[in-house]
């Protein structure tokens, strides 16, 4: 059973929290020796399923990838191709709440979550369970290209 009752696209204040626990979490799995910013994600799938990433660096740096894609990646390969919502957290060790700044999906991860949203995806940024600020995809990436666009 899942901890999430998945209802239009509205997650409770309790469901926010469990899913950017669930961020931080994965943030303390993130492989990131030469930035050290650590960034932990959790995507909740319309089937209820979370699915999480952290970004995972690479010695020739262009090929990391980062926590949010991470996560997608996971989603996608055990089936979920619905997202509703995902939580983002990022900061370098060390930093106390209040001097963490939100980490924003990057360009690329905005792209490669629209591909998987009936346009209506919530985007949680937080520095902690309690200190977030919610977006949607949508505004985040206006006029995104899409599936739809390669409709005939
Ligand atoms: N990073 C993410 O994981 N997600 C983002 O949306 C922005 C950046 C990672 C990539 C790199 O490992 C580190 O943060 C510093 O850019």
């Amino acid at each position: 059973m899942s901890e999430f009752k998945v209802r239009d696209n509205e997650l409770s204040e309790l469901e926010v929290q469990t899913l950017i626990r669930a961020a931080i979490t994965a943030r303390d799995k993130a492989y990131a020796p030469y930035s050290e910013f650590k960034v932990g994600a959790a995507l909740l799938c319309s089937d209820g399923r979370v699915f999480s990433g952290c970004n995972v660096e690479n010695a020739a740096y262009g090929a990391g990838i980062c926590a949010e894609r991470g996560a997608a990646m996971q989603a996608v390969a055990e089936g979920s191709e619905s997202f509703v919502a995902i939580a983002v957290v990022g900061w370098k060790d060390g930093k106390s709440e209040p001097e963490r700044g939100l980490a924003y999906p990057c360009g690329i991860c905005r792209q490669f979550l629209n591909e998987f949203t009936d346009g209506r995806m919530s985007v949680y940024v937080a520095r902690s369970i309690t200190d977030y600020e919610k977006n949607d995809l949508a505004s985040l990436l206006p006029h995104g290209f899409g599936p739809k666009n390669l409709e005939d």
